[in-house]
């Protein structure tokens, strides 16, 4: 496969690049993509140096798969011109996720409805993923009715510059800042535009990405998306109401087999997920269940994932994965 990374030498892209290097995903040539003000850049892939190429180059080398992780302008710039020469084309940011024609994938649960006319496949919201990861078998076996999520992010989510405005914040040095106010020492409420009725675009991505991935207009979402002074790994306080009742030890057994998932929780021995102990992880860490003593059929549970890999990065590779797999590129 000769694989294009668009937005290589950025914090999603390098991971992507990291995560690539890891697998046994078969690589025949690499090419490191960024904007103009990068190329010539070296980047480095399984033991070799790669000079970062601009776009019109990298559409001449012809990808098979290119990887887009660039921002939602440059997507919708540039992905049907790959799509257009052939290539697959899995796309991190906003920008496809919500059109009917394009397939928002989860390979866990919804790879299956990729066809090979499907050229550019999108790669959910963060938050999005880690969530429905561990719903999906519960939603399988018991049907959901209503999903409340709240978010702890952290603020690789928003970029390195957002590292930076933590770590100066934490070190008493005056510098730009991307939040409208302090991070460290604070949490802010508030992940993206709001709306007219008060919701900001992170939550309404939770909302409609789950009706899309789980095909499902009918489910009930709502959502709270919190900014963390946590560096790397999202987390989510879940709570969820199925259809039929469950017995708590059969959910557990059902997430504990759950390929993808990591299941934490032991709260006698103060065994649950935490966001510094994921970085690095592809799973998603599962913990906190318990019932819902204050409605029928309602259970709690609390999850952390590192939001550049399986957010983001590893959900991108997976799919690519699978598309080779079932010789769809
Ligand atoms: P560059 O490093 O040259 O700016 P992040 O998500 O960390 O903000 O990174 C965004 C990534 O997308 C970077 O690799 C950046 O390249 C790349 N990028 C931004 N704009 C473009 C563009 N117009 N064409 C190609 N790559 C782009």
């Amino acid at each position: 496969m000769k694989v294009a990374i668009v937005g290589a030498t950025g914090l999603v892209g390098s991971v992507m690049v990291k995560v690539l290097e890891e697998r046994t995903f078969r690589v025949t040539e690499f090419f490191p993509v960024a904007s103009k003000r990068s190329v010539g850049r070296d980047v480095s892939f399984r033991g070799r140096t790669y000079k970062v190429i601009g776009m019109d180059e990298a559409i001449a080398a012809k990808p098979n798969i290119v990887l887009f992780s660039a921002g939602s302008a440059t997507s919708m710039e540039w992905a049907h011109k790959f799509a257009g020469i052939g290539a697959v084309v899995i796309d991190n940011s906003s920008a496809w996720r919500m059109h009917p024609d394009i397939k928002l994938v989860i390979p866990e649960i919804n790879a299956n409805q990729i066809r090979k006319k499907d050229r550019i496949i999108a790669n959910p919201n963060c938050s999005t993923i880690q969530m429905l990861v561990p719903l999906y078998p519960l939603y399988k076996k018991y049907g959901i009715n209503r999903i409340v999520v709240s978010t702890y992010q952290a603020v690789t989510g928003t970029g390195m510059k957002a590292v930076e405005q933590l770590m100066n914040e934490r070190k008493n040095i005056k510098s730009e800042t991307v939040y409208p106010f302090p991070i460290d020492l604070n949490i802010i409420p508030h992940i993206g535009d709001f709306n007219e009725e008060g919701y900001t675009k992170e939550e309404v991505k939770m909302i409609e990405e789950t009706k899309k991935i789980f095909d499902d207009k009918k489910i009930k979402v709502t959502a709270t998306c919190v900014r963390i002074p946590v560096v790397g790994g999202h987390s989510e306080s879940v709570n969820v109401e199925l259809k039929k009742d469950f017995k708590i030890e059969d959910v557990r057994r059902i997430l504990a087999d759950t390929k993808g998932i990591v299941l934490q929780d032991d709260f006698r021995n103060n065994k649950y997920p935490m966001p510094i102990y994921v970085q690095g992880k592809d799973d998603v860490f599962v913990g906190r269940l318990r019932r819902d003593n204050s409605q029928p059929k309602s259970l709690n549970f609390w999850t952390s994932a590192d939001n550049l890999r399986k957010g983001a990065a590893t959900n991108a590779v997976q799919i690519a994965e699978y598309m080779v797999a079932k010789k769809l590129v």
